[in-house]
């Protein structure tokens, strides 16, 4: 293969394929896919199709115009919008067939002025809030909300849901009582005849670990579509397959005597003469962590990055990799030999977790695909 001297990072859609085939099988519900925030930096057109391709009937994103690029992209699969659609574009939304959340009486006044004398009816999904504290009515008020919804003339009402806060904190018994709340909605809602066509509710942790929750039209997989873990409580099985490796080519190779500084600000020293100093072109504005403890994988070993992080590169020590040179391969995030740096070792080390550190992976980042988009 021909040596590489950027960084990338390299994206296996078969894997996301099958995990939400896994998530589908676990669930016994079709899957939504939430390809929000770059399909948490995975790239959401290229995941989008992929997990549209594995069977999943819906996708989420969060804001409005990542709903009008997979429009734009040719995806006429139904889109959720989970965050608030400006009044001034719910008319293109309902033109689009992009679903929008409905989360408030002052929300609902809003779209149903700009919608008036509109042909089209907005569809929507009816949000409550069952503990998160967000979005949506509070759920105990839900049948009043979903009433208002549904006696509107410029609504199709196609779904109803709500989001867990504690999901995946399985020592938590928080998740029981924010399902009776929601299940005691939707039973009234059945009883007044108002039941939307889909309710979902699940997230990723809620899907694989609380099957009860799951018992209605469709589950939200976010994280576990991934591959990745809802948190260090709720580890998915090995049946998953984390979909993205970061990596680098090595850029420049030299030795420097002992007590030779590294980087900005001389955090590090070299501690012998000879020390072989490696560069790679990955930096914090490419999403990697600014902090000292850093280490990447060369010809299969952990090393430790040297000094502070720069934005764009940092320096490596290839003292114990004597056969390293320029164009070699350091992966940031995934698997070398026999070694594996996972994202949740990188957000434990950087005090945030794994969500944190594949959505933070700069754009400028090129992502390349297995198998390659046609
Ligand atoms: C409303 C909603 N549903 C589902 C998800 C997916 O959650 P997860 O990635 O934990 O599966 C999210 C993620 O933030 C969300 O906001």
């Amino acid at each position: 293969m021909e040596k590489r001297y950027d960084t990338w990072v390299e994206i296996d859609l078969n894997a996301i394929r099958h995990n939400i085939q896994t998530i589908a099988l676990i669930a016994g519900k079709p899957v939504m896919a939430i390809i929000k925030a770059n399909a948490y930096g995975h790239g959401m057109i290229p995941v989008g199709k992929a997990a549209i391709a594995a069977g999943c009937p819906f996708v989420a994103v969060a804001r409005f115009g990542e709903a009008q690029e997979l429009r734009q992209a040719g995806i006429t699969t139904p889109i959720l919008v989970l965050g608030y659609i400006h009044p001034k574009d719910i008319e293109e939304a309902a033109r689009e067939s992009i679903r929008a959340t409905l989360f408030s009486y002052e929300q609902m006044k809003q779209y149903e002025e700009a919608l008036r004398g509109t042909w089209k009816k907005l569809p929507v999904h009816v949000k409550v809030d069952v503990g998160m504290g967000r979005l949506g009515e509070q759920a105990e008020d839900g049948l009043r909300f979903l009433q208002s919804a549904a006696s509107s003339a410029v609504f199709d009402v196609e779904g109803l849901y709500s989001h867990f806060s504690k999901a995946d904190m399985l020592e938590d018994d928080a998740t029981g009582l924010q399902f009776s709340r929601f299940d005691r909605l939707i039973r009234e809602a059945e009883k007044a005849g108002l039941r939307p066509r889909i309710v979902h509710l699940a997230n990723s942790a809620g899907a694989v670990f609380h099957p009860e929750i799951c018992k209605y039209d469709m589950v939200r997989g976010g994280i576990a579509i991934y591959g990745l873990d809802p948190s260090d409580s709720a580890r998915l099985s090995p049946d998953f397959q984390p979909a993205l490796s970061w990596k680098a080519g090595i850029t420049s190779v030299k030795t420097v005597p002992a007590g030779q500084e590294i980087s900005y600000c001389g955090r590090y020293k070299t501690q012998k003469d000879n020390s072989r100093i490696g560069v790679i072109p990955v930096g914090y504005a490419d999403g990697f962590g600014r902090i000292l403890e850093n280490r990447v994988l060369v010809h299969g070993r952990r090393v430790p990055v040297l000094g502070t992080v720069c934005m764009d590169q940092c320096m490596i020590d290839l003292n114990e990799v004597p056969d390293a040179v320029t164009g070699d391969e350091a992966v940031i995030l995934g698997s070398q030999g026999d070694d594996r740096i996972s994202a949740e070792e990188l957000g434990a080390r950087w005090h945030t977790i794994n969500y944190d550190v594949v959505c933070g992976i700069a754009e400028r980042v090129t992502r390349l695909y297995t198998p390659e988009l046609s």
